[in-house]
Protein backbone atom coordinates (compact mmCIF):
# COMPACT_ATOMS: atom_id res chain seq x y z
CA UNK A 1 0.00 0.00 0.00
CA UNK A 2 0.93 3.51 -0.89
CA UNK A 3 -0.07 7.03 1.01
CA UNK A 4 0.83 10.71 0.61
CA UNK A 5 0.96 12.87 3.78
CA UNK A 6 2.18 16.93 3.16
CA UNK A 7 4.58 18.50 5.26
CA UNK A 8 6.34 21.31 4.70
CA UNK A 9 10.13 22.17 5.48
CA UNK A 10 11.93 25.38 6.16
CA UNK A 11 14.89 26.19 3.79
CA UNK A 12 16.12 29.85 5.22
CA UNK A 13 12.98 31.70 6.29
CA UNK A 14 10.89 30.04 3.97
CA UNK A 15 8.95 27.09 3.54
CA UNK A 16 8.97 24.27 0.91
CA UNK A 17 6.08 21.59 1.02
CA UNK A 18 7.64 18.10 1.38
CA UNK A 19 5.62 15.13 0.46
CA UNK A 20 5.94 12.28 2.68
CA UNK A 21 5.46 9.03 0.64
CA UNK A 22 5.13 6.08 2.05
CA UNK A 23 5.07 2.43 1.12
CA UNK A 24 4.49 -0.65 3.11
CA UNK A 25 5.63 -3.79 1.30
CA UNK A 26 5.73 -7.88 2.33
CA UNK A 27 9.53 -8.31 3.14
CA UNK A 28 11.78 -8.58 5.66
CA UNK A 29 10.77 -6.16 8.54
CA UNK A 30 12.81 -2.72 7.95
CA UNK A 31 12.74 0.44 7.83
CA UNK A 32 13.98 2.98 5.25
CA UNK A 33 14.22 6.74 4.86
CA UNK A 34 15.24 8.01 1.93
CA UNK A 35 15.42 11.59 0.58
CA UNK A 36 18.34 13.87 1.79
CA UNK A 37 16.91 13.76 5.40
CA UNK A 38 19.58 14.32 8.19
CA UNK A 39 20.28 12.50 12.09
CA UNK A 40 17.19 14.15 13.59
CA UNK A 41 15.27 12.89 10.82
CA UNK A 42 16.37 9.53 10.43
CA UNK A 43 15.53 9.25 14.39
CA UNK A 44 12.23 9.44 13.21
CA UNK A 45 12.00 6.06 13.62
CA UNK A 46 12.25 5.21 16.79
CA UNK A 47 9.76 8.37 17.86
CA UNK A 48 7.21 6.89 15.52
CA UNK A 49 7.44 3.28 16.46
CA UNK A 50 7.27 4.09 20.21
CA UNK A 51 4.11 7.12 19.43
CA UNK A 52 2.60 4.53 17.51
CA UNK A 53 2.21 1.69 20.15
CA UNK A 54 1.55 3.76 22.91
CA UNK A 55 -1.28 5.33 20.82
CA UNK A 56 -2.94 2.20 20.40
CA UNK A 57 -1.35 1.22 16.56
CA UNK A 58 0.55 -1.24 15.19
CA UNK A 59 3.89 -0.40 13.65
CA UNK A 60 3.75 -3.16 10.77
CA UNK A 61 6.39 -5.46 10.78
CA UNK A 62 6.92 -5.16 7.11
CA UNK A 63 9.44 -3.73 4.50
CA UNK A 64 8.56 0.36 5.11
CA UNK A 65 9.37 2.72 2.80
CA UNK A 66 9.34 6.33 3.51
CA UNK A 67 10.44 8.88 0.95
CA UNK A 68 10.58 12.79 1.33
CA UNK A 69 10.10 14.56 -1.74
CA UNK A 70 11.56 16.70 -3.45
CA UNK A 71 14.90 14.61 -2.71
CA UNK A 72 17.01 17.47 -3.58
CA UNK A 73 15.91 19.38 -0.64
CA UNK A 74 18.24 19.11 2.49
CA UNK A 75 15.35 17.62 5.28
CA UNK A 76 16.40 18.71 8.86
CA UNK A 77 15.06 18.33 12.47
CA UNK A 78 11.85 16.43 13.90
CA UNK A 79 8.80 18.49 12.26
CA UNK A 80 8.31 15.76 9.83
CA UNK A 81 7.41 12.45 12.57
CA UNK A 82 3.46 13.55 12.46
CA UNK A 83 3.23 13.49 8.89
CA UNK A 84 5.97 10.13 8.37
CA UNK A 85 3.40 8.37 11.19
CA UNK A 86 0.22 9.38 9.86
CA UNK A 87 1.37 8.00 6.03
CA UNK A 88 2.35 4.67 7.84
CA UNK A 89 -1.19 4.68 9.12
CA UNK A 90 -2.81 5.27 6.23
CA UNK A 91 -0.74 2.85 4.18
CA UNK A 92 -1.74 0.36 6.45
CA UNK A 93 -5.35 0.92 6.95
CA UNK A 94 -5.58 2.11 10.26
CA UNK A 95 -6.72 5.12 9.52
CA UNK A 96 -9.78 6.57 7.43
CA UNK A 97 -10.14 9.85 6.27
CA UNK A 98 -8.94 12.41 3.90
CA UNK A 99 -5.84 13.93 3.78
CA UNK A 100 -5.30 15.86 0.76
CA UNK A 101 -5.08 19.03 1.31
CA UNK A 102 -3.61 18.97 5.03
CA UNK A 103 -0.30 20.15 5.93
CA UNK A 104 1.21 17.77 9.38
CA UNK A 105 3.28 19.24 11.43
CA UNK A 106 4.88 18.14 14.50
CA UNK A 107 7.79 16.22 16.43
CA UNK A 108 6.28 12.88 18.43
CA UNK A 109 7.26 12.13 21.83
CA UNK A 110 7.41 8.49 22.77
CA UNK A 111 4.43 8.49 24.28
CA UNK A 112 2.59 9.39 21.64
CA UNK A 113 2.32 13.22 22.25
CA UNK A 114 2.84 16.61 19.80
CA UNK A 115 5.93 18.33 21.04
CA UNK A 116 6.23 21.91 19.31
CA UNK A 117 8.74 22.83 16.39
CA UNK A 118 10.12 26.23 15.66
CA UNK A 119 9.40 28.21 12.53
CA UNK A 120 5.70 27.50 12.71
CA UNK A 121 4.55 30.95 11.89
CA UNK A 122 7.10 31.47 8.43
CA UNK A 123 6.02 27.76 7.76
CA UNK A 124 2.72 28.11 7.48
CA UNK A 125 2.90 31.60 5.93
CA UNK A 126 4.41 30.24 2.98
CA UNK A 127 2.26 27.03 3.21
CA UNK A 128 -0.70 29.46 2.69
CA UNK A 129 1.29 31.18 -0.18
CA UNK A 130 1.83 27.54 -1.94
CA UNK A 131 -2.11 27.15 -1.94
CA UNK A 132 -2.45 25.32 1.27
CA UNK A 133 -5.20 26.52 3.93
CA UNK A 134 -5.60 23.35 6.38
CA UNK A 135 -2.93 22.60 9.10
CA UNK A 136 -2.95 19.61 11.45
CA UNK A 137 0.32 21.57 14.37
CA UNK A 138 1.10 20.48 18.18
CA UNK A 139 -0.62 22.16 20.34
CA UNK A 140 2.19 24.19 21.86
CA UNK A 141 2.65 25.86 18.56
CA UNK A 142 -0.96 26.91 19.23
CA UNK A 143 -0.72 30.81 19.86
CA UNK A 144 1.82 31.63 17.17
CA UNK A 145 -0.09 29.48 14.56
CA UNK A 146 -3.25 31.76 15.39
CA UNK A 147 -1.62 34.50 14.15
CA UNK A 148 -2.48 33.05 10.70
CA UNK A 149 -5.75 34.55 9.33
CA UNK A 150 -7.85 32.51 6.65
CA UNK A 151 -6.45 29.07 7.43
CA UNK A 152 -7.83 26.01 8.99
CA UNK A 153 -5.20 25.56 11.89
CA UNK A 154 -6.23 22.26 14.25
CA UNK A 155 -4.31 21.86 16.94
CA UNK A 156 -3.59 18.59 18.88
CA UNK A 157 -2.24 17.36 22.25
CA UNK A 158 -0.99 13.76 20.64
CA UNK A 159 -1.32 11.44 17.81
CA UNK A 160 -4.68 9.87 19.34
CA UNK A 161 -6.36 13.17 18.60
CA UNK A 162 -5.43 13.62 14.99
CA UNK A 163 -6.57 10.09 14.48
CA UNK A 164 -9.75 10.74 15.83
CA UNK A 165 -9.89 14.13 14.16
CA UNK A 166 -9.10 12.68 10.37
CA UNK A 167 -11.37 9.48 10.98
CA UNK A 168 -14.53 12.26 12.20
CA UNK A 169 -15.03 10.26 15.61
CA UNK A 170 -13.55 13.62 17.54
CA UNK A 171 -13.39 16.52 15.60
CA UNK A 172 -11.04 19.23 16.73
CA UNK A 173 -12.14 22.76 16.46
CA UNK A 174 -9.72 25.03 14.43
CA UNK A 175 -8.24 27.97 15.53
CA UNK A 176 -9.76 31.05 16.66
CA UNK A 177 -7.55 33.72 14.97
CA UNK A 178 -6.09 35.92 17.01
CA UNK A 179 -6.20 39.76 16.56
CA UNK A 180 -2.96 42.09 16.98
CA UNK A 181 -2.50 44.52 19.28
CA UNK A 182 0.69 46.51 18.85
CA UNK A 183 2.60 48.50 21.07
CA UNK A 184 -0.18 47.09 24.07
CA UNK A 185 2.39 45.22 26.22
CA UNK A 186 5.11 48.34 25.34
CA UNK A 187 5.35 49.24 28.61
CA UNK A 188 8.80 49.84 28.71
CA UNK A 189 11.23 49.69 32.01
CA UNK A 190 13.53 52.56 30.60
CA UNK A 191 12.43 56.36 30.28
CA UNK A 192 14.24 59.18 29.42
CA UNK A 193 12.10 61.17 31.69
CA UNK A 194 14.25 59.55 34.65
CA UNK A 195 17.48 60.45 32.54
CA UNK A 196 18.54 63.95 34.29
CA UNK A 197 20.30 66.82 31.82
CA UNK A 198 22.14 64.98 28.52
CA UNK A 199 20.17 67.47 26.34
CA UNK A 200 22.28 66.61 23.26
CA UNK A 201 22.36 63.02 23.35
CA UNK A 202 18.41 63.01 23.95
CA UNK A 203 18.41 65.22 20.95
CA UNK A 204 20.75 62.79 19.14
CA UNK A 205 18.59 59.75 20.23
CA UNK A 206 15.50 61.30 18.94
CA UNK A 207 17.00 62.29 15.47
CA UNK A 208 18.33 59.04 14.82
CA UNK A 209 15.25 57.00 15.77
CA UNK A 210 13.20 59.11 13.68
CA UNK A 211 15.25 58.51 10.62
CA UNK A 212 16.58 54.55 11.42
CA UNK A 213 20.00 55.77 11.74
CA UNK A 214 23.22 54.64 13.88
CA UNK A 215 24.07 55.88 16.67
CA UNK A 216 27.56 55.93 18.44
CA UNK A 217 27.38 57.30 22.07
CA UNK A 218 31.13 57.84 23.59
CA UNK A 219 32.30 59.22 26.78
CA UNK A 220 33.68 58.12 30.00
CA UNK A 221 32.06 55.34 32.36
CA UNK A 222 29.01 56.21 34.35
CA UNK A 223 27.79 58.84 32.11
CA UNK A 224 24.72 56.95 31.24
CA UNK A 225 25.39 56.08 28.04
CA UNK A 226 23.89 52.40 28.50
CA UNK A 227 20.98 53.89 30.56
CA UNK A 228 20.46 56.17 27.10
CA UNK A 229 20.25 53.56 24.96
CA UNK A 230 18.03 51.28 26.73
CA UNK A 231 15.79 53.96 26.06
CA UNK A 232 15.67 53.88 22.50
CA UNK A 233 13.02 50.87 22.35
CA UNK A 234 10.48 53.60 24.21
CA UNK A 235 10.56 55.99 21.37
CA UNK A 236 10.50 54.01 18.45
CA UNK A 237 7.13 53.81 16.90
CA UNK A 238 4.90 51.22 17.32
CA UNK A 239 5.18 47.90 14.70
CA UNK A 240 2.48 48.03 12.39
CA UNK A 241 0.89 43.91 12.04
CA UNK A 242 3.17 43.17 9.10
CA UNK A 243 6.37 44.42 10.39
CA UNK A 244 5.20 42.05 13.33
CA UNK A 245 4.92 39.05 11.57
CA UNK A 246 8.38 39.80 9.88
CA UNK A 247 10.14 39.84 12.96
CA UNK A 248 8.27 36.96 14.77
CA UNK A 249 8.96 34.95 11.40
CA UNK A 250 12.92 35.50 12.36
CA UNK A 251 12.33 34.68 16.21
CA UNK A 252 10.42 31.94 15.47
CA UNK A 253 13.37 30.29 13.30
CA UNK A 254 15.46 31.11 15.90
CA UNK A 255 13.48 29.68 18.82
CA UNK A 256 14.20 32.96 20.70
CA UNK A 257 10.07 33.23 20.75
CA UNK A 258 8.56 33.97 23.89
CA UNK A 259 5.03 32.89 24.97
CA UNK A 260 3.09 35.46 23.25
CA UNK A 261 3.50 33.95 20.21
CA UNK A 262 3.99 36.65 18.58
CA UNK A 263 6.79 39.79 18.76
CA UNK A 264 5.07 42.78 19.77
CA UNK A 265 8.16 45.27 20.73
CA UNK A 266 10.69 46.24 18.78
CA UNK A 267 13.22 43.99 19.44
CA UNK A 268 16.56 45.45 21.86
CA UNK A 269 19.02 42.75 21.49
CA UNK A 270 22.61 43.07 23.63
CA UNK A 271 24.84 40.81 21.89
CA UNK A 272 28.09 39.77 24.51
CA UNK A 273 31.55 41.46 23.28
CA UNK A 274 33.04 37.80 22.62
CA UNK A 275 30.19 37.22 20.26
CA UNK A 276 31.77 35.75 17.14
CA UNK A 277 30.84 36.40 13.56
CA UNK A 278 28.41 33.32 13.33
CA UNK A 279 26.47 34.49 16.32
CA UNK A 280 26.12 37.87 15.40
CA UNK A 281 25.45 37.16 11.31
CA UNK A 282 24.07 34.08 11.02
CA UNK A 283 25.51 30.48 10.42
CA UNK A 284 25.55 26.93 12.05
CA UNK A 285 26.30 23.92 10.58
CA UNK A 286 23.66 21.50 11.58
CA UNK A 287 20.62 23.91 10.38
CA UNK A 288 21.28 27.86 9.38
CA UNK A 289 19.80 30.20 12.06
CA UNK A 290 19.63 33.96 11.88
CA UNK A 291 22.10 35.78 13.92
CA UNK A 292 21.89 38.96 16.46
CA UNK A 293 21.62 41.30 13.62
CA UNK A 294 18.64 39.20 12.27
CA UNK A 295 17.36 38.92 15.44
CA UNK A 296 17.67 42.85 16.18
CA UNK A 297 15.35 43.42 12.75
CA UNK A 298 12.97 46.03 12.74
CA UNK A 299 14.81 47.46 16.58
CA UNK A 300 18.04 48.16 17.93
CA UNK A 301 21.48 46.47 17.87
CA UNK A 302 23.19 47.40 20.94
CA UNK A 303 26.67 46.84 21.05
CA UNK A 304 27.75 48.74 24.44
CA UNK A 305 31.72 49.15 24.72
CA UNK A 306 32.42 48.53 21.32
CA UNK A 307 35.94 48.10 21.11
CA UNK A 308 35.53 45.50 23.73
CA UNK A 309 34.19 43.19 20.37
CA UNK A 310 36.15 41.00 17.80
CA UNK A 311 37.54 43.41 15.13
CA UNK A 312 36.52 40.15 12.55
CA UNK A 313 33.13 40.20 13.87
CA UNK A 314 32.81 44.04 13.80
CA UNK A 315 33.97 44.37 9.99
CA UNK A 316 31.42 41.25 8.96
CA UNK A 317 28.47 43.96 9.90
CA UNK A 318 30.04 46.55 7.44
CA UNK A 319 27.94 45.09 4.90
CA UNK A 320 24.80 44.28 6.56
CA UNK A 321 24.68 47.89 7.75
CA UNK A 322 24.70 48.92 3.81
CA UNK A 323 22.06 46.59 2.33
CA UNK A 324 19.52 45.59 5.50
CA UNK A 325 19.95 41.95 5.05
CA UNK A 326 22.43 39.26 5.04
CA UNK A 327 23.18 36.24 2.85
CA UNK A 328 24.81 33.21 5.15
CA UNK A 329 26.07 30.70 2.54
CA UNK A 330 26.97 27.23 3.57
CA UNK A 331 27.44 23.97 1.64
CA UNK A 332 24.05 23.25 1.82
CA UNK A 333 22.85 26.39 -0.21
CA UNK A 334 22.93 30.70 0.68
CA UNK A 335 20.13 32.02 3.00
CA UNK A 336 19.47 35.21 2.96
CA UNK A 337 17.76 37.22 6.06
CA UNK A 338 16.47 40.43 6.51
CA UNK A 339 18.93 42.33 8.92
CA UNK A 340 17.49 46.00 8.87
CA UNK A 341 18.40 47.62 12.69
CA UNK A 342 19.59 50.43 13.80
CA UNK A 343 22.93 49.95 15.08
CA UNK A 344 23.43 51.54 18.51
CA UNK A 345 27.35 51.38 20.56
CA UNK A 346 28.80 52.68 23.54
CA UNK A 347 32.37 53.22 24.10
CA UNK A 348 35.00 55.33 26.23
CA UNK A 349 37.39 57.52 25.02
CA UNK A 350 40.26 55.57 26.03
CA UNK A 351 41.61 53.15 27.79
CA UNK A 352 40.66 55.00 31.30
CA UNK A 353 37.45 56.71 29.95
CA UNK A 354 38.61 59.95 31.63
CA UNK A 355 39.96 61.47 28.23
CA UNK A 356 38.54 64.71 27.45
CA UNK A 357 36.84 64.90 30.96
CA UNK A 358 36.43 68.33 32.65
CA UNK A 359 36.05 66.39 36.00
CA UNK A 360 38.67 63.96 35.79
CA UNK A 361 42.40 63.27 34.66
CA UNK A 362 42.91 61.03 32.18
CA UNK A 363 45.96 58.33 32.86
CA UNK A 364 46.45 56.80 29.27
CA UNK A 365 49.67 57.03 27.17
CA UNK A 366 48.61 58.88 23.82
CA UNK A 367 49.93 55.56 22.54
CA UNK A 368 47.62 53.53 24.57
CA UNK A 369 44.49 55.74 23.24
CA UNK A 370 45.61 55.46 19.78
CA UNK A 371 45.91 51.43 20.24
CA UNK A 372 42.36 51.41 21.86
CA UNK A 373 41.13 53.82 19.22
CA UNK A 374 42.84 51.96 16.37
CA UNK A 375 40.46 49.01 17.10
CA UNK A 376 37.85 50.62 15.83
CA UNK A 377 37.96 50.94 11.79
CA UNK A 378 37.51 53.72 9.42
CA UNK A 379 34.92 52.15 7.52
CA UNK A 380 32.70 50.97 10.25
CA UNK A 381 32.78 54.40 12.11
CA UNK A 382 31.62 55.95 8.71
CA UNK A 383 28.64 53.85 8.58
CA UNK A 384 27.36 55.47 12.20
CA UNK A 385 25.82 58.36 10.97
CA UNK A 386 25.17 60.28 14.41
CA UNK A 387 28.48 60.22 16.83
CA UNK A 388 28.12 62.15 20.55
CA UNK A 389 29.87 62.54 23.30
CA UNK A 390 28.32 62.36 26.78
CA UNK A 391 29.79 63.57 29.65
CA UNK A 392 28.74 62.93 33.04
CA UNK A 393 26.45 64.40 33.89
CA UNK A 394 26.62 67.94 36.20
CA UNK A 395 25.08 67.19 40.05
CA UNK A 396 23.07 70.19 39.77
CA UNK A 397 21.52 68.73 36.32
CA UNK A 398 20.99 65.34 38.71
CA UNK A 399 19.29 66.77 41.46
CA UNK A 400 17.02 69.42 39.92
CA UNK A 401 13.41 68.96 40.61
CA UNK A 402 13.34 70.05 36.39
CA UNK A 403 10.59 68.24 35.17
CA UNK A 404 12.47 65.78 32.58
CA UNK A 405 10.50 65.01 29.14
CA UNK A 406 9.05 61.86 28.98
CA UNK A 407 9.90 58.97 26.29
CA UNK A 408 5.90 59.14 25.36
CA UNK A 409 6.60 63.01 24.19
CA UNK A 410 9.64 61.97 22.16
CA UNK A 411 7.73 59.18 20.62
CA UNK A 412 5.08 60.88 19.18
CA UNK A 413 7.53 63.78 17.15
CA UNK A 414 9.61 60.52 16.29
CA UNK A 415 5.77 59.36 14.88
CA UNK A 416 5.27 62.67 13.26
CA UNK A 417 8.55 62.29 11.39
CA UNK A 418 7.98 58.63 10.54
CA UNK A 419 4.52 59.45 8.77
CA UNK A 420 6.23 62.40 6.56
CA UNK A 421 8.61 59.40 5.78
CA UNK A 422 6.07 56.69 4.90
CA UNK A 423 4.14 59.35 2.57
CA UNK A 424 7.50 60.08 1.06
CA UNK A 425 8.58 56.30 0.19
CA UNK A 426 4.92 55.73 -0.64
CA UNK A 427 6.51 54.28 -4.23
CA UNK A 428 9.63 53.09 -2.73
CA UNK A 429 8.90 50.04 -1.14
CA UNK A 430 12.14 48.79 0.06
CA UNK A 431 12.84 52.37 1.38
CA UNK A 432 10.93 52.97 4.88
CA UNK A 433 13.22 55.28 6.57
CA UNK A 434 15.35 58.20 5.64
CA UNK A 435 18.27 56.01 6.49
CA UNK A 436 17.48 53.77 3.90
CA UNK A 437 17.53 55.78 0.91
CA UNK A 438 19.83 55.07 -2.05
CA UNK A 439 21.23 57.43 -4.55
CA UNK A 440 18.03 57.77 -6.37
CA UNK A 441 15.80 58.84 -3.22
CA UNK A 442 18.20 61.18 -2.39
CA UNK A 443 18.27 63.05 -5.42
CA UNK A 444 14.42 63.23 -5.45
CA UNK A 445 14.21 64.07 -2.01
CA UNK A 446 17.74 66.14 -0.77
CA UNK A 447 17.60 69.03 -2.81
CA UNK A 448 20.41 71.30 -1.44
CA UNK A 449 20.76 75.20 -1.69
CA UNK A 450 23.60 76.30 -2.51
CA UNK A 451 24.14 77.51 1.21
CA UNK A 452 23.62 74.41 2.49
CA UNK A 453 26.17 72.92 -0.63
CA UNK A 454 28.36 75.40 0.73
CA UNK A 455 28.26 74.36 4.58
CA UNK A 456 28.98 70.71 3.37
CA UNK A 457 31.78 71.47 1.07
CA UNK A 458 33.47 73.40 4.31
CA UNK A 459 33.08 70.27 6.33
CA UNK A 460 33.78 68.45 3.99
CA UNK A 461 37.02 69.57 3.59
CA UNK A 462 38.07 70.29 7.04
CA UNK A 463 36.23 67.17 8.68
CA UNK A 464 38.11 64.82 6.08
CA UNK A 465 35.01 63.32 5.36
CA UNK A 466 34.57 60.17 3.17
CA UNK A 467 31.66 60.56 0.20
CA UNK A 468 29.78 57.78 2.06
CA UNK A 469 29.64 60.06 4.99
CA UNK A 470 28.80 62.82 3.36
CA UNK A 471 25.62 61.13 2.04
CA UNK A 472 25.28 59.82 5.41
CA UNK A 473 25.25 63.60 6.23
CA UNK A 474 22.70 64.90 3.84
CA UNK A 475 20.23 61.70 5.25
CA UNK A 476 20.78 63.06 9.13
CA UNK A 477 19.89 66.42 7.67
CA UNK A 478 16.93 65.20 5.84
CA UNK A 479 15.24 64.01 9.38
CA UNK A 480 16.07 66.75 11.17
CA UNK A 481 13.91 68.70 8.57
CA UNK A 482 11.29 66.37 9.02
CA UNK A 483 11.30 66.58 12.88
CA UNK A 484 11.11 70.13 12.31
CA UNK A 485 8.47 70.11 9.84
CA UNK A 486 10.62 71.95 6.82
CA UNK A 487 10.10 70.42 3.17
CA UNK A 488 13.26 71.59 2.26
CA UNK A 489 16.57 71.29 4.19
CA UNK A 490 17.52 74.48 5.53
CA UNK A 491 21.58 75.76 6.52
CA UNK A 492 20.64 75.28 10.04
CA UNK A 493 19.76 71.30 9.56
CA UNK A 494 23.19 70.53 7.97
CA UNK A 495 24.67 72.22 10.17
CA UNK A 496 22.98 70.37 13.24
CA UNK A 497 23.94 66.78 11.25
CA UNK A 498 27.62 67.96 10.76
CA UNK A 499 28.01 68.75 14.24
CA UNK A 500 27.52 64.86 15.24
CA UNK A 501 30.32 64.14 13.01
CA UNK A 502 32.89 66.34 14.32
CA UNK A 503 33.57 64.34 17.25
CA UNK A 504 35.94 62.32 15.16
CA UNK A 505 37.62 59.76 17.65
CA UNK A 506 40.57 58.43 15.19
CA UNK A 507 41.02 62.26 15.55
N1 LIG B 1 21.79 61.69 33.39
C1 LIG B 1 21.52 60.82 34.36
N2 LIG B 1 20.37 60.93 35.07
C2 LIG B 1 20.08 60.03 36.03
N3 LIG B 1 20.87 59.00 36.38
C3 LIG B 1 22.02 58.83 35.73
C4 LIG B 1 22.41 59.75 34.69
N4 LIG B 1 23.61 59.34 34.22
C5 LIG B 1 23.96 58.25 34.92
N5 LIG B 1 23.01 57.94 35.83
C6 LIG B 1 23.07 56.82 36.78
O1 LIG B 1 24.32 56.20 36.64
C7 LIG B 1 24.17 54.82 36.37
C8 LIG B 1 25.25 54.35 35.43
O2 LIG B 1 24.97 54.77 34.15
P1 LIG B 1 25.33 53.89 32.89
O3 LIG B 1 24.30 54.11 31.87
O4 LIG B 1 25.60 52.50 33.28
O5 LIG B 1 26.70 54.59 32.43
P2 LIG B 1 27.70 54.15 31.31
O6 LIG B 1 27.04 53.14 30.47
O7 LIG B 1 27.97 55.43 30.56
O8 LIG B 1 28.92 53.67 31.99
C9 LIG B 1 22.78 54.68 35.80
O9 LIG B 1 22.23 53.44 36.06
C10 LIG B 1 22.02 55.76 36.50
O10 LIG B 1 21.55 55.31 37.75
MG1 LIG C 1 27.62 51.20 30.17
Amino acid sequence: MLSKVTSIALNGLDGVPVEAETDINNGLPSYELVGLPDAAVKESRERVRSALKNSGKKFPAQKITVNLAPADLKKEGSCFDLAIAVGILKATEQLSGDTDGIIFLGELALDGSLRPVTGILPLLISAKSHGFDTFIIPAGNAREAAYIAGAKTYAAQNLSQVVAHLSGAAPLVPLEAASYRGGEAAEEKFDLAFVKGQAIAKRALEVAVAGGHNLLLVGPPGAGKTMLARCIPGIMPDMTFEEALEVTKIHSVAGTLGAEGIVTRRPFRTPHHTATTVSLCGGGTRSVKPGEISLAHGGVLFLDELPEYHRSALESLRQPLEDGQITVTRSSGAYTFPANFMLCASMNPCPCGNYGSTERPCTCTAAAIHKYRARLSGPLLDRIDLQVEVDAVKYDDLVSEGREESSAAVKARVEAARAVQRERFANSPHVHTNADMGEREMSLFCALTPACEQILRLSFERLKLSARARSRIVKVARTIADLAGEAEILPAHILEAVSYRSYDIHA
